[in-house]
């Protein structure tokens, strides 16, 4: 039998490292090794003979031609926002990692999903925080199929693995990962090196069995303590279910994915009912008083494949202090104090004695450049106390000569626009459509000076 190996593993990024040192030189954290023990001769042993080894039976090398991609199933789980994240739905022998504060929905995500596909394939539901008995009153309260799905507490991992040889699943969900536990190491459950070494049998198993594995991973506030970061690189999608400022809403969001595009958005309400999906996320993100304020306008951006209504606002005030602030919330913080300077230079808007503060309304975090331009135009709108048009939507990179930069799928944002009622747009030179959506008045602009020309 080969003799237990350990290592000293980053609590914090999951670095590994021969032997113990104070500070870990990938995330720089301090104080976060611990060692652990990776899995014994004996752990590994499990695999059916013959089948040792990564991914079972060693498989023929071939050239990319010759590889059948219609291999890739998609399983689709039934509820559309969460399949879009995904990319598409489940892929057999695939493990996904959801992640998310304690409270968020992550357990009614599952269970909403898992009830529907037990019909089309053998599902089990491994719970170690929940009893059954609480699991199925929220499945009756909630009116979902119960028939089919089976369910089981427990959190010994070997134990688990002896249900797989048992039920025969296609399914494995494991609610959550931070409980489970393996005889074979002496750490506490939740420790970094359970989740770890637990995590990779599981995932080992699923690809064995070619099953899908779904794991619950609870996020702390800071991110940290054994937390889904160590999990990642052996996960092939991870997705992170947060509750935005507004209790209501959950987002969906795509974080890692081996197999389709990352920052997808998937949108649901926690409702009575458990989780609804939203399918127009643009209508809650914009609902507006009647009067139209100083300082707010409305932008599309384009989140993974779909573009989205949000609205900005900037407030501009005097500032009491000798060095005013400037904050930006749902905004990048730089981006901000950049578009400032470019405003001074080629807008000619001095705003240096001035409060500056920007916000996306609704609780949504925009990373795109394309929110460059309406937010300039927000600040102006407020500096000037002039209310911008309510119909007015708004997209477009601003560049640091002060030029104005096309955006991707410049035309699908001014669709959704249109779609919603907006009848005049301001939208990068670049990104002008041959015809404009029926109905807008599209206005083209190749600089921020032509753009702060423009009168309403
Ligand atoms: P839960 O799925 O248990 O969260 P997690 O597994 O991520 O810790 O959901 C917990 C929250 O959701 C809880 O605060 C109550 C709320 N909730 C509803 O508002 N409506 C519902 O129908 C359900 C099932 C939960
Ligand atoms: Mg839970």
């Amino acid at each position: 039998m080969a003799k237990a190996k350990t290592a000293f593993v980053c609590s914090d990024c999951g670095s590994d490292y021969h032997k113990w040192q104070g500070q870990c030189s990938d995330c720089g954290a301090w104080n976060t090794l611990s060692e652990i023990r990776l899995g014994s001769a004996k752990s590994t042993s499990r695999a059916p003979a013959g089948r040792s080894g990564f991914a079972g039976e060693l498989a023929p090398a071939r050239v990319l031609s010759e590889i059948d991609v219609s291999e890739v199933r998609r399983i689709p789980t039934g509820m559309a926002e969460f399949d879009r994240v995904l990319g598409g739905g489940l892929v057999p022998g695939s493990a996904i990692l959801l992640g998310g504060n304690p409270g968020a929905g992550k357990s009614t995500l599952l269970l909403q999903a898992c009830c529907g596909l037990a019909s089309r394939m053998p599902a089990l539901y491994v719970t170690g925080e929940e009893s059954p008995q609480q699991i199925a009153m929220r499945a009756q309260r909630l009116s979902l199929p119960l028939d089919e799905l089976k369910l089981m507490a427990e959190t010994n991992v070997e134990a688990i693995l002896a249900a797989l040889d048992k039920h025969q699943p296609r399914l494995l969900v494991v609610d959550s990962i931070q409980v489970v536990y393996s005889e074979e190491l002496s750490s506490a459950p939740g420790s970094v090196s359970q989740v770890r070494e637990c995590a990779a049998t599981l995932t080992r198993a699923a690809k064995q069995r070619g099953i899908v594995l779904l794991l619950v991973g609870h996020v702390t506030k800071d991110g940290s303590l054994a937390g889904p970061k160590v999990l990642e690189h052996m996960i092939d999608c991870s997705v992170l279910l947060e509750s935005s400022d507004d209790q209501r809403f959950r987002t969906l969001r795509g974080q890692k994915n081996r197999f389709g595009a990352v920052n997808e958005l998937g949108i649901f309400a926690m409702t009575e009912q458990g989780l609804r999906e939203v399918r127009n996320p643009s209508a809650i993100f914009l609902e507006r008083g009647e009067k139209q304020s100083s300082g707010s306008v409305v932008m599309v951006v384009w989140e993974g494949t779909r573009p989205l209504l949000v609205e900005i606002q900037a407030l501009v005030d005097d500032s009491p202090l000798g060095n005013p602030r400037r904050l930006a919330v749902g905004l990048e913080q730089n981006r901000l104090a950049m578009l400032l300077a470019i405003l001074h230079r080629h807008g000619g808007l001095q705003v240096g004695d001035q409060d500056v503060f920007a916000n996306v309304v609704g609780g949504v975090r925009v990373l795109e450049t394309s929110v460059d331009l309406a937010l300039l135009l927000a600040i102006v709108s407020s500096f000037r106390d002039r209310p911008l048009p309510r119909d007015l939507v708004v997209f477009g990179e601003v560049g640091l000569a002060g030029e104005i930069r096309p955006v991707p799928s410049g035309q699908e944002r001014l669709s959704e626009a249109a779609k919603h009622g907006f009848a005049r747009a301001i939208v990068p030179r670049g990104n002008a459509p041959k015809t404009a959506p029926r109905g807008m008045e599209v206005h083209a602009v190749a600089t921020l000076g032509e753009a702060l020309a423009l009168d309403f």
